[in-house]
């Protein structure tokens, strides 16, 4: 049987049982805090366990995405050394909510692995929790005694995570040894006995204190481990082995050109499986919308996939490779989860960007590690310093785990102690630096609270109730301060008939501190007014739901992988923080404009409303920052139901058409897959038109000033050629050649234009004085050119036309003008040496005596 058959022919199977067949929940479990990655097939359906939600129907079954690599199921220290752990599996699983129990789920379990599967039954063995008679019983009409095993609560009691849904539990393995003895093998970590199924009798609550609740009902909840099961029904002793792994395996081999010979201890086998592994763990993560990143969950991902390319070098492949076994993983797997196919590009893109910035940076780091090692050698130590595992971690982006891999591999181990005294301390320095002066006041604030009537009113009294220097504590306030990207408000507090302005405002506790530009007189206990500056405000909620209009459309045109990484909301402008890999074109952004200024035009009510925390986990359309702690009360901000529903504390305009308009003013990007996006609405619209307006009014002066600059030094370098003519001209007069009391000057020149020529030649005429003929020949567009002046005292004896004609016949052409002055042209160029030689002879000739 194929892969494909197997998860199917378990489908059929529990079909024919009533079950209904629902689909994979995401891999990312989004309205669960308790979890970072769905990790079983359970998950999506705790509700029904606990008893706070139903389903229409009573038994179901499923495949399940599942990853185990945090919290109480971590599989990632197995992978790659073993063939049947992964960090990303597939669950098969089937369900009773409230229905049938012990019995059916451990009959039909039988039945499907040997009468539809036909897994030899001499091969089986169960395990029960120590105290489970009955399941016991139910097993012992398939198994002889010898086959069944009781395990204690490690083995036999199931557990989601520190809290929620578990129970007593059945296991079936499978025992691959030679002889059938694997029974004392079996919970003994051998490959050779392995776990296929486990079958769990949920019958508790672990609760937050550690003890166990009663659950209304019994339900069954149990999980087939997808890839265990291809391998064994396919007669293979590993899972990369089965086809569910093998064109992975043999894509890598492709790349690497080295051959997987499945050696358990073989370093290549190892890494090979480790990226076959990781992968699909990325992929399927990143399909779901989650990113590698820095925090929680998305630094989880950023690990493993620097530990696949870690291992990728180790095969000799130092460029990007991961990515590239994306098309094969989609050929096996897309077909059962077409998210693969249809995220193809940003999972593509995802895992090359991030392969690029840590190979970037990797060969140095191992450079390091080597370093250290030796060192380590020579001090006859055998544990890597915290600090220098801080360094690897901060310098060179080694996530600790992978830095007690390499060490594990040259034989040594971490100080994860020192490690994390090093980070502590490197995050206790980044609070100090950003801690600001609210927080360094010590005030008796444990049982002061402000009531904040900010949401409604812009003006309030209300009671002094603590002064420090130029700090006031207020029983209410209309004052906003500083959260959730939302900066502060600023106004006036009256006091005694004195007016203090408030220049910022932070939260103490459960008290709002106005921070004053001056200090206040110090009164307690009488009534204030307290005031903030409106304009300031209206722009600061413009912005602010600006950002959540935005936040939406950013979704819609780059993907649902975008995650808010920061924001800030000024009265001037906003800024946006996300996680995405590359640039955001021009045109995304104008996409993104346009819709968001469609939703302001549409003037859509803004509606606030207040629910419980359960209630918005269960609205997936609500957006809530993953890691952010929310109270059980939450406020969601509506823009249209359809469009954006967002938990937000912030201030907000009550109809969209308030914001006015928005724009875009930059795009950039702040750190390895984060960009930022800066923009502006209502007024600030207003200015940066008028800054654009500027820009072009400056531009066109600007441009204006050049034109005349140009014209000035136009005219200097004529004046400048001009002065340099005058002087070749001299030369030309000293030597010009006396013909019969007549000086005669022919002289070839350089001009741009005929109009310079006729210029410099009336230059001459007057230089030249009486008594004098001038020729001046030049050449322009490949035709000569000529110009001959004649001094007035000569024009009774001669004129300029006719010379100029006559010399314009010794070069093929002919031309004509006043008798001062008379200009021709002629093709022939070659002829101009020799006419100017001539033209004294020429007007010797021509002259009247
Ligand atoms: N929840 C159990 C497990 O994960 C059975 O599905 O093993």
């Amino acid at each position: 049987m194929t892969s494909n058959e197997i998860r199917k022919s378990f489908m059929d199977f529990f079909e024919s049982k009533q079950h209904k067949i629902v689909p994979s929940a995401p891999v990312i479990p989004h309205g669960d805090p308790t979890l970072l990655f769905t990790n079983a097939g359970m998950n999506q359906f705790k509700d029904v366990f606990l008893g706070s939600g139903s389903r229409e129907y009573s038994r179901a079954a499923d495949t399940q995405k599942c990853i185990r690599v945090s919290g109480k199921h971590n599989d990632l220290e197995e992978v790659g050394v073993d063939t049947y752990h992964h960090t990303f599996f597939e669950m098969l699983g089937n369900w009773s909510f409230g229905d049938y129990y012990k019995k059916e789920a451990i009959s039909w379990a039988w039945e499907l692995i040997t009468k539809v599967w036909n897994l030899p039954t001499e091969r089986i063995h169960a395990t029960v929790y120590r105290t489970d008679d009955e399941a016991m019983e139910y097993w012992k009409e398939f198994l002889p005694s010898d086959r069944i095993h009781r395990f204690d609560e490690k083995d036999n009691f199931w557990e989601m995570g520190e809290t929620g849904p578990c129970g007593p539990c059945s296991e079936i393995h499978f025992d691959r040894t030679s002889d059938l003895s694997g029974g004392k093998l079996v919970n003994a970590g051998s490959p050779e006995v392995i776990e296929i199924w486990n079958l769990v009798f949920i019958q508790f609550n672990r609760k937050t204190d550690g003890s166990l609740e009663e659950l209304k009902s019994k339900h069954v909840d149990t999980g087939m481990g997808f890839e265990r099961i291809c391998a064994v029904i396919q007669g293979k002793n590993s899972n990369y082995d089965s086809d569910v792994f093998s064109p992975i395996i043999n894509e890598i081999s492709k790349l690497s050109g080295i051959s997987y010979n499945g050696g358990l201890t073989d370093p290549d086998s190892i890494a090979m499986r480790v990226i076959a592994d990781h992968v699909r763990t990325l992929s399927f993560a990143i399909a779901d919308g989650a990113m590698p990143g820095n925090e929680g969950r998305s630094y989880v991902l950023r690990r493993i996939l620097r530990r696949a390319c870690r291992f990728a070098r180790k095969l000799g492949m130092n460029d990007p490779v991961i990515y590239k076994l994306l098309p094969v993983l989609i050929d096996t797997m897309g077909y059962v989860f077409p998210e693969l196919q249809n995220q193809f590009n940003t999972i593509e893109r995802v895992i090359k960007a991030e392969e690029e910035s840590f190979l970037a940076t990797l060969e140095r780091g191992l450079d390091k590690t080597d370093d250290i090692f030796t060192k380590l050698k020579n001090e006859n130590k055998t544990a890597v310093d915290g600090a220098d595992a801080f360094l690897l971690y901060d310098s060179f982006g080694f996530p600790l785990d992978l830095t007690e891999l390499i060490a594990r591999e040259n034989g040594f181990s971490v100080d994860t102690e020192g490690f994390q005294e090093n980070m502590a301390a490197q995050r206790a320095r980044s609070r100090a630096a950003r801690k600001n002066i609210s927080q360094d006041v010590e005030i008796p604030i444990v049982e002061t609270k402000t009531e904040f009537v900010g949401y409604e009113n812009t003006l309030s009294e209300a009671e002094v109730i603590f002064i420090k220097d130029n700090m006031v504590v207020l029983d209410r306030t209309p004052f906003y301060a500083e959260s959730g990207g939302q900066i502060s408000d600023t106004g006036n507090l009256i006091i005694n008939g004195i007016s203090y302005e408030v220049i910022d405002v932070k939260k103490h506790g459960n008290a709002y501190l106005h921070i004053c530009s001056t200090e206040v007189e110090p009164t307690i206990g009488v009534t204030a007014l307290a005031k903030i500056d409106q304009q300031r405000r209206r722009a600061i909620m413009r912005n602010h739901s600006a950002t959540h209009l935005f936040h939406e459309a950013l979704r819609t045109v780059l993907g649902s992988h975008v995650q808010q990484a920061g924001s800030l909301v000024s009265p001037e402008y906003l800024r946006f923080d996300f996680n995405h890999f590359e640039r955001v074109s021009e045109e995304k952004i104008a996409e993104i404009e346009k819709i968001v200024n469609a939703k302001i035009m549409d003037a859509i009510n803004v509606e606030t409303r207040i629910l419980s925390i359960d209630e918005a986990r269960k609205n997936s359309k609500i957006k809530m920052f993953f890691g952010d702690k929310y109270g059980e009360i939450v406020r969601a901000v509506v823009m249209d139901e359809k469009y954006s529903l967002e938990l937000c504390g912030g201030t907000h305009v009550k109809n969209t058409s308030e914001i006015g308009f928005f724009k875009i003013i930059s795009e950039s990007s702040i750190a390895a897959g984060v960009r930022r996006v800066e923009a502006v609405s209502g007024f600030g619209i207003e200015k940066f038109i008028q800054g654009l307006h500027n820009k072009i009014t400056e531009k066109n002066d600007h441009a204006g000033t050049l034109t005349d600059k140009i014209k000035q030094l136009e005219k200097e370098i004529a004046a400048l050629k001009m002065q340099n003519l005058k002087s070749t001209m001299k030369t030309w007069i000293s030597s010009a050649a006396n013909i019969d009391d007549v000086k005669v000057i022919a002289a070839f020149a350089v001009f741009d234009s005929i109009e310079t020529m006729r210029h410099s030649a009336e230059e001459l005429r007057t230089m030249m004085g009486n008594s004098s003929i001038g020729l001046i020949s030049c050449i322009l567009n490949e035709k000569a050119q000529l110009v001959c002046v004649v001094s007035d005292d000569l024009l009774k004896r001669t004129n300029a036309g006719k010379l100029v004609g006559e010399a314009a016949k010794r070069l093929g052409g002919g031309g004509g003008g006043k008798p001062q002055l008379a200009t021709a042209g002629g093709k022939d160029i070659t002829k101009i040496d020799d006419l100017l030689k001539e033209f004294p002879q020429m007007v010797k000739l021509a002259i009247e005596h």
